[in-house]
């Protein structure tokens, strides 16, 4: 592993745990998820990183990939993280839930929020990943992330944009790319606004705690 960090924090071990935690969700089947998802989505990135992204869940380009982020929502994150001078390889990311959830409509199937049984279901992965990577800072895209992460009571267009402190990191919320996507004219002005706001905010404590592991 190619990482400023995996010496000094005991590297094997954590590829060893996050490898063992992804054949575990290859395999998952404590909800019904797992009897519609093509691949499940483990996640992604540098997982001596000390920024963690935890998104909702795998759309369909995801299911199909297995990778996260990587249809249009994906290409917007990867614009957001350029703004600091980031990629995803500096990063780890990966979402709430690890399956797609969908729902038929008109003969169509089309991506939906998970449920709270599923979330709850994945709850454990997602723990554990945190656990093995220790990040110093987890930024939740969008509202059911930032509910698991910080506070079930999280209001995403209230609480955004602030530090709170979850799983001994310090945690903050901004809106999910495939919500910004969503808007339009001015709304769709001011929501990136907010969120280059954040990643900004987001980007400085990356750098602290890049200097504070170094010293
Ligand atoms: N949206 C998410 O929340 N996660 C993905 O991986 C892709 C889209």
């Amino acid at each position: 592993m190619d990482s400023l960090f995996d010496v000094a924090e005991g590297g094997e071990d954590r590829e060893e745990r996050l490898a063992e935690l992804a054949r575990q969700v290859s395999v998952c089947t404590k909800c019904d998820l797992a009897s519609t998802r093509t691949n499940t989505v483990f996640g992604s990135g540098d997982p001596y990183s000390p920024l963690m992204l935890v998104g909702e869940g795998p759309g369909e380009n995801e299911d199909a990939t297995g990778l996260p982020f990587v249809g249009r929502a994906g290409k917007l994150l990867d614009d957001i993280l350029a703004a600091v001078n980031l990629t995803r390889d500096d990063v780890y990311l990966t979402n709430v839930v690890k399956c797609r959830a969908t729902i038929e409509e008109n003969g169509r199937v089309r991506n939906r929020q998970p449920r709270t049984a599923e979330i709850n279901a994945c709850n454990p992965y997602l723990r554990a990943q945190i656990e093995a990577i220790k990040p110093d800072i987890i930024l939740c895209l969008g509202g059911p992330a930032a509910k698991t992460i910080i506070d079930r009571d999280f209001r995403i267009t209230r609480d955004r944009g602030r530090w709170y402190e979850a799983f001994g990191a310090k945690a903050m919320a901004t809106f999910h790319p495939a919500y910004v996507l969503r808007q339009h004219g001015d709304e769709l002005k001011q929501t990136k606004r907010l969120v280059w706001k954040d990643i900004q905010a987001v980007h400085a404590e990356y750098l602290k705690a890049i200097e504070a592991r170094r010293a």
